[in-house]
This record gives structure tokens, sequence and C-alpha cells, in this order.
């Protein structure tokens, strides 16, 4: 299938720059977030995809996106999508529930990539659940959505979700914080109640959130089956490349591979953010045992290149 680097011809590309060849199978993928709850989905991708060249970049400057107004999250979510085409992505996951449930209808309607997003994991939570209560931890803004609310409709049967917006989480995430005791605190409020209405299940609608297990499990023990998607999402991603012939050679096949060093510098993810990037590092080095740089990006809103009436 050809690629260009975006698709609609009323949508001027905003990057300078941006490669007009169609980007090969040995192209990265890239995966964005909010911030860096992608970092659950990035682990999950190398896991399964070793092959792999990755570029994540963290909106951190702009996080948490999940109080912000629909407008807001669109327009950052397709700068960051085009900036990563401009990068000459292959192919994209929006590693984020939030900016998913939102835009990422118009994301694939810009793009001319595939463009994979990510969504609360309610169906698998409501095949399982024994007790038939399943508690939904998410952003305000998914749990909101269109999109949240016709999945929740399609899969409740007689399961009972308790929609619970996860308040202060991301934010407690973005400064590093997974077990201070305020932060035990307040996730205590949100996870008791669903404890005391009997909820077996416990979906983690928000890419940060799974950085959040072992605090969650010291407060419901294991009472609750914590359902995160970001292996769903991996093979789902996989089944998108191979079905464009997309995958990457395996890196010692590659020709300029000459030794073990570049094979190295070819798995190891590119990192971006728009804010200092301390925390992305941070977070990836305890957390994914990943001690990478990361570069500082500035990319403008459609808003502000004065793009925000151009239709999507
Ligand atoms: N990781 C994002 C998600 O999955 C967080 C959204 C936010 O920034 O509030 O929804």
């Amino acid at each position: 299938m050809p690629f260009d680097a975006l698709r609609s011809s009323s949508s001027p590309a905003v990057y300078v720059g941006a490669s007009p060849e169609a980007p090969g199978s040995n192209a990265p993928i890239g995966i964005f977030d909010s911030g860096l709850g992608g970092l659950s989905v990035l682990r999950a991708v190398r896991a399964a995809l070793p092959d792999e060249r990755l570029i994540y970049a963290a909106d951190s400057l702009y996080a948490p996106y999940g109080e912000r107004d629909d407008d807001f999250i669109a327009d950052r979510t397709l700068a960051i999508c085009e900036w990563l085409v401009s990068q000459g992505a292959k192919a994209l996951v929006v590693a984020c529930n939030t900016a998913t449930s939102q835009s990422i209808a118009q994301a694939r309607e810009r793009l001319a990539v595939p463009v994979i997003g990510v969504e609360p994991g309610i169906k698998p939570a409501a095949i399982t659940s024994q007790t038939r209560v399943v508690g939904v931890l998410a952003t305000a803004v998914t749990l909101r959505s269109a999109r949240f609310q016709a999945l929740a409709e399609r899969h409740t049967g007689d399961c009972r979700f308790i929609l619970q917006p996860g308040h202060g989480l991301v934010q407690a995430v973005e400064r590093c914080d997974t077990d201070s005791p305020e932060l035990v605190a307040l996730l205590r409020s949100y996870v008791q109640p669903m404890l005391d209405a009997n909820a077996d299940t416990l979906v983690l609608g928000c890419t940060h959130y799974p950085f959040l297990d072992e605090a969650i499990r010291s407060i419901a023990g294991d009472r609750l089956t914590l359902v995160d998607t970001s292996i769903a999402i991996a093979r789902q991603l996989e089944r998108q490349l191979d079905s464009f012939g997309l995958r990457a050679m395996p890196a010692q096949t590659h020709d300029q591979v000459q030794d073990q060093t570049q094979a190295q510098a070819i798995e190891l993810p590119r990192f971006y953010s728009t804010n200092d990037g301390k925390a992305l590092r941070q977070l990836a080095a305890s957390l994914l045992g990943l001690d990478v740089a990361v570069e500082h990006v500035v990319i403008p809103s459609r808003r502000a290149l004065g793009l925000e009436s151009d239709p999507v």
C-alpha cells in the first residue's frame, strides 16, 4: 500500500522536512501519549516486536489530557501524530485512552499510515468477572466519551460497571509517584467502594495506571483482577503491520548491522518529550530498565499555527 506523508489534500503538512517517500518496513513505529503512561504500551510492544524501531513522544507539557476539552485533545493528538509521521513513522500507536476516545477517527482520517488506538478492557472484564461487578478507573474525558459509552453498552449484559474517574492519578505518575502514602490514600478512596460493592475485576482504563499496580495490590490484595490491555494492543499492532507488509526484518539480518553494538542501537527506542523529559527518563529507567536520553521537542498545536479552522 503506498503511503503519503499526510492523506488530506485540504490539510497542508505542518512540518517542513517530512519525508515525501513512503516509509518502508524498517521505518520506526511512533507511540504517543499525553505523558508517561504510554510507556506501559511501549513495554508490551517491545516484548512482542523486539525487531521494531520505536519512537516515543510524551506530550507532558500538556498532560493531563483527561480534564481538558475535546478540541484541545484533538488538536494536540493531530499535531503529535503528524510530527511522528514527519519523523518517518510507518505506523502509529495512540497509547492514550483519552486521546483515542476523542480523536482516533480524526487521526485515521488525516493520516495515511495505520493508526492503532487503545480503549479500556471492558470486553475481557465482562467475560471474566465472576461476581458480575467490575470497577472501571479511567479519566473523566474517557468515561464521558461517546466511544466509551457505546463500548460499555455493548458489553454490559448482566454485568454492573462502577465508573470512577481517576482524578489526580495521572498527575502522580507524571511526578514519578507510584507509591507515596498520599497516592495510596487517593487510590484507596477509588478502589475501596468497588471492593465494598463486591467487584472482582478492575479495568485500568488509562495507560498511566498499570504503573500503579503495586499500589492497587497493596489495597486490594488479590481480590481484584487487574485488566490492562497493553498486550492486546501490541498484538493488534502486530496484525496491522503484517496486513500492510510492514513488519521489520529481524535485526541480525539487516545488511547494515555489522556488530552487536549497532544491533543494540537499533533496538533502543528514541524518546521525545514536550517538557524537560526528566520524569520520562526516570520512569523509563526505573520501571522499564531503559536508560535512554530524552530529547526535548517543540510541537506547536494546530491552533498556534493558525490551522484551527482546518476541517478534519
Ligand atoms: N495515559 C492517558 C490515558 O490513557 C492519560 C490521559 C491524561 O493525560 O489524562 O488516558
